[in-house]
C-alpha cells in the first residue's frame, strides 16, 4: 500500500493507503474528496488540478506537453500544479502530499 495524504481546501488533512496502480485522482474519487474529475482520467479538462507539496513535486518526474497545455487552464495555477489523473499511484509516491483545489 502506498500513503497519500490530501489536503482539503480548509487545511484538513486525509490520509489515504492506495493501491498501486490506480492513479491519485481515481483514489480521491473513491473516497469521495471534492474533485470534480470530468473527464474521467481521458486528460481532457482540468478538474483533477491539485498542488503538489514542494517536497514532491521533482520526485513525480516529468509532465507531458499535454498536461502542460490543460494545466494552462486550470484556475489557481502554480509551479508545483499536476493533473492528479495524470500520477500513478505505486510504492515510489509512499507519502505523496497534495494540496485539493476549489471545485468549479
Ligand atoms: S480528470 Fe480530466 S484531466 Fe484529469
Amino acid at each position: 500500500m502506498t500513503m497519500i495524504h490530501f489536503i482539503r481546501t480548509n487545511g484538513e488533512k486525509v490520509s489515504i493507503d492506495a493501491i498501486p496502480g490506480s492513479t491519485v485522482m481515481e483514489v480521491a474519487r473513491e473516497h469521495d474528496l471534492p474533485m470534480l474529475a470530468a473527464c474521467g482520467g481521458s486528460l481532457a479538462c482540468a478538474s483533477c488540478h491539485v498542488i503538489v507539496d514542494e517536497a514532491w513535486f521533482e520526485k513525480l518526474g516529468e509532465l507531458s506537453e499535454e498536461e502542460e497545455d490543460l494545466l494552462d487552464t486550470a484556475h489557481g495555477l502554480t509551479h508545483t500544479s499536476r493533473l492528479c489523473c495524470q500520477i500513478k499511484v505505486s510504492d515510489n509516491i509512499d507519502g505523496l502530499v497534495v494540496n485539493l483545489t476549489p471545485m468549479e
